[in-house]
């Protein structure tokens, strides 16, 4: 057995030893049909890897698991600003069910709440097929395998899903739902219905760490500004009222789902997939949640933990005769392009230097706060009449264009400000209960 496999074996036999606490959902009847000791875990790293232990064959419905990725396809065909004057992206501190719109707007709060996933999915542009096969394919391209629908659940939701229907009618009286509530939630009934395994969600999350493409398949699923705020919304409210807490406690961007699924995220290194059918009051599953904790505090993957000890980019420096010729290695961000900086900077003060070749054949990546700092470095050499040269030139030039080309994205009174108006929804558009495309 490969050393990850074994490690993930041990997590699972650890609070497979614990009886499972929290209680299978039946809310929707046929969730009920669950097996509650069925536990299992997967990881996929964004070089493509998938490590697999437990039950990691049994197939359970995504549903809310869906909700980050069903959003990342709404941004992915209309685009950010148009998103945002049906949803917002604030964590609400409410139930995932919760009755409640933004005041002011009419919007629900963000995309991960049941109101907000449904007005998100009443977006996806087609008729209610083509609405439901673009959701289907595209959560398929996630998980780089045909995702199926479970018919019973499907039928189970679509029979019991008064409350969603009651949140598809409300947010169609304020004017953000695209289409007919009625419509909008069997769409959503189906994409909550989509049968996944655990690997399935390790892949999915994979995907967002590596920037929105499949690490599997290589396929580019969403841009990686789409993939970015898919992640924002998943730390910020992807654990419902304990958003907060996840956070604090196991750090890493989440989705669950009261199919008994987590999804998590380390960006740039993996998803994870955790899967345990029973719920906490919240709708998590309570063994997913203890298994990512645990994950997290033994093997420090909290995102805002900073990496221990420092990082040096430089592989070889050497002077012969009056020139200096510097090999880097590793990723260029801020701390290693500072010690470029520093170092470049003190050997030709001190040490009588012609000329500065810099070599980054070896750079894994380049940030584009680094192309920035070595851009300053190479204004500073020429005011000491020194010309920086780095080889090869075209991977400083592609982060520095990055620069430029960045938007620049106006926070307040900016098209995402929402502006309270007497009474008046600001997103209510003429043609708002229409699907768009
Ligand atoms: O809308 C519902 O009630 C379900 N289809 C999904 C809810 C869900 O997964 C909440 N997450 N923990």
């Amino acid at each position: 057995m490969d050393p990850v496999t074994a490690s993930l074996e041990a997590v699972l036999q650890r609070h497979a030893a614990v009886p499972p606490q929290g209680v299978v959902a039946d809310y929707i009847p046929e969730l009920a049909c669950a097996d509650p000791d069925d536990f299992a875990v997967a990881m996929a790293s964004v070089h493509g890897s998938v490590y697999r232990a437990g039950d990691h064959e049994c197939e359970f419905t995504i549903q809310s698991v869906s909700k980050p990725f069903v959003y990342a396809l709404a941004l992915a065909d209309l685009g950010l600003d148009e998103v945002a004057k049906h949803v917002g992206f604030e964590p609400s501190g409410e139930p995932f069910n919760a009755i409640s719109l933004e005041p002011g707007t009419g919007r629900p709060a963000n995309p991960l709440i049941n109101a907000g996933a449904i007005v998100t999915t009443s977006l996806i542009p087609g008729d209610a097929e083509q609405s439901f096969e673009r959701i289907r394919a595209g959560l398929s391209a996630f998980a780089g395998r045909e995702l199926e629908l479970d018919e019973a659940v499907y039928r189970s939701e679509a029979a019991t899903g008064d409350r969603n229907r009651a949140l598809g009618f409300l947010t169609l009286s304020q004017g953000v739902l695209a289409r007919p509530a009625e419509e909008a939630c069997d769409i959503y009934f189906r994409q909550c219905s989509l049968l996944v395994t655990v690997a399935d969600l390790a892949v999915m999350a994979g995907t967002l760490a590596r920037g929105g493409v499949n690490p599997l398949t290589m396929t580019a699923v969403v841009d990686p500004e789409v993939a970015k705020i898919a992640l924002s919304v998943m730390a910020t409210c992807g654990m419902y009222d304990r958003s907060g807490e996840w956070m604090v406690r196991v750090g890493l961007p989440a989705k669950s789902g009261v199919g008994g699924g987590i999804a998590a995220v380390l960006p740039g290194e993996f998803g994870l997939g955790v899967y345990s059918p029973p719920l906490d009051a919240q709708g998590n599953s309570v063994r997913a949640m203890a298994v990512l904790q645990e994950m997290s505090s033994r093997l420090g993957l909290h995102v805002f933990a900073p990496p221990a000890g420092s990082r040096s980019p430089i592989a070889a420096s050497e002077v012969v005769d009056d020139t200096l010729t510097v090999r880097l290695r590793g990723e260029l961000d801020f701390i290693t392009a500072e010690q470029v900086s520093n170092h470049l900077l003190e050997q030709v003060l001190t040490r009588g230097i012609k000329r500065i070749d810099v070599d980054i054949t070896h750079v894994t990546t380049v940030r584009a706060v680094a192309a920035e700092l070595l851009r300053a470095v190479g204004i500073e050499l020429r005011r000491h009449g020194l010309e920086l040269m780095i080889e090869p030139p075209e991977r400083i030039a592609a982060a520095a264009a990055r620069v430029q080309q960045a938007p620049s994205v106006p926070f307040i009174g900016g098209p995402f400000a929402t502006e309270p108006s007497a009474g008046r929804p600001s997103a209510a558009q003429p043609s708002a209960a229409q699907p768009p495309g």
